[in-house]
């Protein structure tokens, strides 16, 4: 759970022209973002990058020279050169989707890599002043105003134009969510003596749920995958509901079922493709679920055509099931994550803004996450929603042009909970 530094909500009236930094996981993304007078209105302009694998799990220097490459790129493909001497620096929101801790707004100290990566001499320190050097190197007009989660990005993102947002989801590659929270209930903030209900937003880093393995029931594939993934011990919940595992959960249970030579199970096929660790993403489960045919023929063309195993009729209804428990686990425990804040703070009806591929693209994810909700919270039968997640606003890119615009809104009326510079960043 990290306090973030963004106290409170936008009220749609925010302006001005931001620059916004995402990295996520796959790709990398540079935006502006031009607010508008209009409530809740903006426009943007971005530019989407491929994030190398090797680059990854690679050395430090080649990931901030990467990130200040694109940027650079990107500003001047948009601005005439001669103007960039001129420019004034603009503020950009980084949004880091990785757990950091942040005493500042704009300063935030890995506590470990997620989701795969495992990049060399960045854990346990401040990422901001090595995005910064590669920036200052290049001479880029630009200043470091936030460093956020891409939670609170969607969180805030999604309140701008719809006040009944509570809370920010992401439901990805990798899995959290972000809410208001007072600061009178922080205690990591006590110190700070800020008024008691003064609103700070917290990203949970609810994916580090239960890492000591009190609660959820594991099986052994949720165990071969922790075991064997860079950081073993860590991101327990992520592991059993994340985009990133979902392909992999399924792979495991099918070689153990085929090496398991009672079952018969693929008996006779070479299956050395789909011996090849990760090589199944989370759309392999989606076409699955999807697949129209009361023969299941797309998921046996499927498996023809990815792995070159050709699936009998029980073969592939047990794999289509397969896929419909791992989506279901999915969905039920992520519908558990957004229940226990809103049991937190007492929230009896709201709206949840959601972002990422697994709830924007995995077949049924979101009926079954309400279903579930409506179960732990134990909604009456005929009583509609009253608290529904729905597709969020752009987090990473929107929503962290606001929390700059926010940001810097807030120290030039006196508000300094969290700054570090004051004249830097106005
Ligand atoms: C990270 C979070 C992030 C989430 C979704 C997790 O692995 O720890 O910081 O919000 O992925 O991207």
């Amino acid at each position: 759970m990290n306090p973030t530094w963004v106290m409170g909500f936008p009220n749609g009236y925010e302006t001005g022209t931001y620059l916004a930094l995402d990295m996520g996981g796959t790709n990398l993304r540079v935006c502006e973002i031009i607010l508008l007078e209009e409530k809740g209105e903006f426009d943007i302009i971005q530019s989407k990058y491929r994030m190398p694998d090797e680059l990854k799990t690679g050395e430090s220097e080649e990931l901030w020279e990467y990130i200040a490459d694109c940027i650079q790129q990107f500003i001047e493909y948009h601005h005439e050169v001669e103007d960039l001497q001129h420019l004034d620096k603009i503020p950009l929101g980084f949004t880091f989707s990785f757990p950091a801790t942040q005493t500042y707004i704009d300063k935030g100290v890995l506590q470990r890599w997620t989701k795969g990566f495992d990049i060399k001499g960045v854990e346990g320190k401040d990422v901001a002043p090595m995005f910064e050097a590669d920036i200052a190197r290049r001479k880029l007009p630009i200043r470091l105003s936030a460093l956020i989660n891409d939670t609170t990005g969607t969180l805030i993102a999604s309140a701008y134009t719809d006040d009944t947002m509570r809370i920010g989801c992401i439901f990805g590659t990798g899995c959290n969510a972000a809410y208001m929270e007072n600061c009178g209930s922080v205690p990591k903030i006590a110190s700070y003596n800020l008024p008691p209900d003064m609103p700070i937003a917290i990203n949970c880093e609810y994916g580090a749920f239960d890492n000591e393995h009190y609660v959820l029931p594991r099986t052994p594939y949720d165990i071969i995958i922790d075991e064997d993934s860079p950081r073993p011990g860590q991101q327990a919940f992520e592991k059993m509901i994340a985009g990133l595992y979902l392909g992999e959960l399924f792979r495991l249970v099918l070689v153990d079922l085929h090496d398991n030579k009672s079952c018969e199970f693929f008996s006779g096929q070479d299956i050395s493709r789909l011996r090849k660790a990760y090589t199944l993403d989370s759309s392999f489960l989606s076409m699955i679920e999807e697949d129209p045919f009361e023969n299941l023929s797309e998921t046996g063309d499927l498996f023809r055509r990815e792995l070159h195993i050709r699936a009998k009729q029980p073969e592939l209804e047990l794999c289509r099931r397969l896929a419909e428990l791992i989506g279901t686990r999915a969905a039920r425990l992520s519908a558990c994550g957004v229940a226990a804040i809103c049991i937190k703070k007492d929230i009896k009806s709201c709206h949840v803004g959601a972002d990422g591929s697994v709830f924007n693209k995995y077949p049924h994810f979101k009926a079954r996450g309400a279903v579930a909700l409506r179960e732990i919270l134990d909604w009456e039968k005929d009583q509609k929603d009253p608290i529904s997640i729905l597709a969020a606003e752009d987090g990473s890119g929107v929503g962290a042009a606001l929390i700059a615009a926010l940001t810097i809104k807030r120290v030039k009326e006196g508000n300094l909970a969290g700054i570090r510079n004051v004249e830097g960043m106005i």
